[in-house]
């Protein structure tokens, strides 16, 4: 297989996870999830050509198609995850398929949709099924249950964010509606009884990628924002500026994002550009909150204004600045990097309450890792006064 074609099938199922997010978060009639089906089967009839079927083997956490191994993405991993989980480690898919076809597989892809027990064979896509008694054997069900349900809540949320961002950049077709929805869905779990804030955790241990991070952001600072008592499109307008403090960094090189290790001289003085290319491509996209503009511009300066970009010593930042940079600092901190480990929530807490009153906003900061000791101490553990 050549490296287009790699890159081709790699789409194809990036199509697939992202509907299937889609399907989740709305319903597998939304038009986002149409349009994503539509794309599939255009790439999927381009990439069969001639052939008229194609076997598809899911070994360990990889996609064999044919006799060729698929090198593995974070999209990939997913689908191979979420069929196994259905008991499926082949499925073979011919040429002919069609729209309604495509779309029982993303339902099985699907978390929160309920597919048929057993996956239904079709002229055009075809499943080999694994005994679903070994399926969860050796774990608590209810343990596999509740951390599968909280991860998949910023699963879902990151791809969507992802999706939205592939449209912009150069096109200036950012979806102000998409990320209004996104806020909303995690203002409407933090009112639930699943709390989102635990999802972060484990999500940290596989996962490197900066929609992942934005989405942390996002909602560690809406749950900050509702402690303090924010609320309407105050509280809305908080959770998109936060959703896209980093937007800049989508105009770094992706080598300097994840290079392992200390950036040079001549990186570091682009990375420290991304709050202003941030803020300058926010400001011409038409719905975006001001205050978006203002955070992306605003949440490297820190408290004492040591950070960047350099402003004048009376400079006032927004409290969105302030509370994204806790979140932001907070999350970086404990996320796994490619040169260091995730650091220990205890040491993510003495470095915060180390930079509260220089670096971070004493009373804020104050307050997030009040609500952070809330959700990671176990009730058994808390001191009872
Ligand atoms: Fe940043
Ligand atoms: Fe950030």
């Amino acid at each position: 297989m050549s490296q287009n074609q790699s890159v081709t099938w790699q789409d194809f199922f990036r199509l697939l996870v992202t509907a299937a997010s889609n399907t989740d978060l709305y319903s597998p009639q939304h038009p986002q999830v149409s349009r994503l089906v539509g794309k599939a089967l255009e790439l999927i009839r381009s990439l069969m050509g001639t052939d008229t079927k194609i076997d598809i083997m899911l070994i360990d956490q990889n996609i064999i198609l044919g006799k060729s191994p698929l090198p593995a993405t974070l999209h990939t991993i997913r689908f191979v995850e979420a069929l196994k989980n259905r008991g499926i480690e082949h499925l073979s898919l011919r040429g002919e398929i069609n729209q309604g076809e495509l779309l029982q597989l993303i339902l099985l892809l699907a978390k929160r949709q309920q597919p048929p027990q057993s996956p239904l064979n079709s002229t055009n896509l075809r499943f080999g099924s694994i005994d679903m008694s070994r399926i969860g054997q050796g774990k608590g069900a209810a343990g596999v249950k509740q951390a599968s349900t909280e991860s998949d809540l910023l699963h879902c949320e990151r791809d969507r964010l992802a999706e939205i961002c592939s449209g912009a950049g150069k096109k200036r077709s950012l979806s102000v509606a998409g990320l209004k929805e996104i806020v909303t869905h995690f203002l409407h779990a933090l009112d639930q009884e699943l709390d989102p804030l635990l999802a972060i955790f484990p999500l940290h241990q596989q996962d490197k990628y900066s929609f992942t991070h934005s989405t942390n952001v996002c909602l560690l600072t809406l749950a900050h924002a509702r402690r303090l008592g924010l609320k309407g499109p105050l509280l809305h307008d908080i959770g998109i500026a936060a959703l896209l403090h980093d937007m800049g960094k989508l105009f770094l090189p992706v080598d300097i994002i994840n290079k392992p290790g200390k950036p040079t001289d001549e990186e570091w003085q682009m990375i420290r550009l991304h709050p202003v290319r941030g803020a300058e491509y926010l400001v011409g996209i038409a719905g975006v909150p001001q205050l978006a503009v203002v955070t992306a511009y605003e949440h490297h300066m820190k408290y004492d204004l040591t950070g960047y970009p350099a402003v004048k010593k009376d400079w006032q930042q927004h409290l969105c600045s302030h509370m994204t940079t806790i979140a932001d600092i907070f999350d970086a901190l404990r996320t796994k990097r490619s040169y260091r480990e995730a650091m220990d929530a205890s040491k993510v807490r003495q470095m915060l309450s180390d930079l509260s009153g220089q670096e971070l906003h004493p009373e804020l900061c104050s307050t997030f890792l009040q609500m952070i000791d809330e959700v990671t101490i176990p009730p058994s553990v808390a001191k009872t006064p």
